[in-house]
């Protein structure tokens, strides 16, 4: 067990199961669709690979990167680090997100795909932190909600360590010195 992580709160089998939930309640929803399924790096990478494995129809990947965290804080800022390669045009498009914190990153991503004339933009986030939202934003796929607490492992980070823990982990607050 790494020293820095307090207790474990999710486990492998754990998420995997709430993973091929999600890819089986997803697929139902795109029969006869090709979506795009966006992953937001890098936390969603990992989530990504698996959730595709699972997803049993025709689907299309892509990749953004977008940066609103410094540290174990929001900065209620989004900035595009790296755009689609792909047009979102006339698209079904599928946002994968490790986390939903502030909702501010998945505010601003659908808003600009919405913009850039994408015929539907759906979100999927694997873990969703209620007490943390500050805008309105409709996820409409949770594979489950997590306390108040700084998590990290498969692809979350704490500046940009732990993302290759297997589980999913609390982190020492004194890590992150509060
Ligand atoms: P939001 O824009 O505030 O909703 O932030 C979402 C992003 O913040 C996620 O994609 C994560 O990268 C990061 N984040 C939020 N909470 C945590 C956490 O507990 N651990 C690691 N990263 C987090
Ligand atoms: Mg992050």
């Amino acid at each position: 067990m790494n020293p820095d992580i307090e207790r474990v709160l999710f486990s492998e089998e754990d998420i995997h199961g709430i993973v091929r939930d999600l890819a089986t309640r997803v697929n139902q929803d795109y029969q006869g669709k090709v979506p795009l399924v966006v992953c937001v790096l890098k936390g969603a990478v990992i989530f990504m690979t698996d959730f595709v494995r699972a997803y049993k129809g025709m689907l299309e990947m892509d990749f953004m990167d977008v940066s609103s965290y410094s540290g174990a804080h929001s900065t209620g800022e989004v900035r595009i680090l790296k755009d689609l390669d792909t047009s979102v045009k006339g698209r079904d498009v599928i946002i994968l997100e490790d986390i939903v914190d502030t909702g501010a990153t998945l505010q601003s991503l659908t808003e600009l795909f919405e913009h850039r004339g994408a015929n539907s933009v759906k979100i999927v986030s694997l873990f969703d932190k209620p007490s943390g939202r500050r805008v309105v934003v409709n996820v409409d796929y949770v594979g489950t909600s997590v306390p108040d607490e700084f998590i990290v492992g498969y692809g979350l980070d704490y500046n940009e360590h732990y993302r290759n823990l297997p589980f999913i982990g609390i982190l020492k607050p004194q890590v992150y010195g509060n």
